[in-house]
């Protein structure tokens, strides 16, 4: 009985000790393990006469239960510690205010893009794109540009470097959209609805010109398409885009190597107090070119202009951009100034579409 009494005060004592899980282990196995000492004075039990065994047995199974809640519960006082312990050095202040990150905007020429790519999808028209590095073929040639128009010349292109001995044809910057006309036309064959915006080059730099700029270029190819359809097209992007019931446009009878007839639109504005106005007033703005594709051109992309013919135009994606957002310096555009951008971008996860407006 004494013995048994040792061993209890013995384990109890180590177990209120034991600093960790480790120690704790450490003197379970001692005490109830295989060869633990309590499991060793059960096994005992066997050689022990019958009345020895009828005191000792309950004494020894009380102890080892005993042993056991002890062990058990000094585990999970050790668990909860080091909870604690992990609370109070990995705690977190909820109610602090938020670390703010800079979130950046769409710069309006993109956001215009967006726009008018929304509107002309919805009349049908799908997007088409060409190299910005263009052959002077595509540019020029294939669009029916007499090889001494003076658009050509030097002064007005950008022609990539050669090298003396160079025989490849030559390349340019492309100066419009339009060559992705002939692009499409190969790719897809007519009929075709497609719009082309993207950068075009021309060595031009003051107030209202830059070097580079922006254009999209529309063109529809069926058997049957007048200029009817392009003024009704042209009112019907201009009321979408400027978000404004009537438009006027104005046709002027112009020219252009790659339509015939040709046309220079203007759009009807007001700029009274300095606040400019689309739709009403008694001035004209020249916002795009168009015209009829002229059959060369079409041969020139492999379309037969026996059976099928278009309309093309392009337009001044900048002009349009600084018209509908009052933008008043176009080189603003393109000077990468932080806080302009902050002041004219667009919220960049608002995608324009005609459904949900298309700027709000
Ligand atoms: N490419 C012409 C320009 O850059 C615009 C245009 C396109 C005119 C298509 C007629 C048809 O000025």
């Amino acid at each position: 009985m004494d013995a048994i009494a040792t061993l209890r005060g013995k384990y109890l004592e180590q177990i209120g000790a034991a600093p960790d899980a480790d120690a704790l282990e450490a003197v379970r196995l001692a005490a109830l393990g295989k060869k633990g000492e309590i499991s060793l004075k059960m096994r005992e039990l066997g050689q022990m006469s019958a009345e020895e065994r009828q005191s000792a047995g309950p004494a020894l199974n009380a102890l080892k239960t005993e042993v056991d809640a002890a062990l058990k519960a000094r585990k999970s006082a050790q668990e909860d510690a080091a909870l604690d312990a992990r609370l109070k050095s990995e705690w977190l202040d909820v109610t602090l205010p938020g670390r703010p990150r800079p979130m950046g905007t769409i710069h309006p020429i993109s956001q215009v893009m967006d726009e008018l790519t929304a509107i002309f999808a919805d009349m049908g028209f799908a997007v088409a794109e060409g190299p910005q590095i263009e052959s002077d073929w595509y540019n020029f040639d294939a669009l029916n540009i007499a090889p001494e128009h003076p658009s050509r010349q030097e002064m007005d292109t950008f022609y990539m470097h050669r090298a003396e001995g160079d025989t490849r044809p030559p390349h340019v910057l492309r100066t419009h959209t339009s060559p992705v006309q002939i692009r499409a036309m190969q790719n897809q064959g007519a009929p075709i609805r497609v719009i082309a915006p993207g950068r075009v080059y021309r060595m031009d730099m003051d107030q209202t010109h830059t070097p580079m700029f922006h254009q999209v270029e529309g063109l529809a190819i069926d058997r049957d398409i007048s200029m009817a359809q392009l003024k009704w097209t042209l009112e019907e992007f201009c009321r979408a885009f400027f978000e404004v019931d009537e438009v006027e446009l104005r046709f002027r009878a112009s020219h252009f190597p790659f339509t015939e007839p040709s046309a220079e639109v203007d759009i009807r504005c007001s700029w009274e107090g300095g606040q400019l106005k689309i739709g009403e007033g008694k001035d004209w703005l020249e916002i795009l070119g168009s015209g009829m594709v002229h059959p060369k051109v079409l041969q020139a992309g492999g379309i037969d202009p026996n059976e099928w013919q278009g309309f093309a135009f392009g337009l001044g994606i900048d002009r349009i951009a600084m018209l509908k957002y009052g933008i008043p310096d176009l080189r603003a555009f393109f000077e990468s100034d932080l806080r302009w951008l902050r002041h004219y971008g667009f919220a960049s996860l608002d995608q324009p579409s005609l459904a949900a407006g298309l700027s709000r």
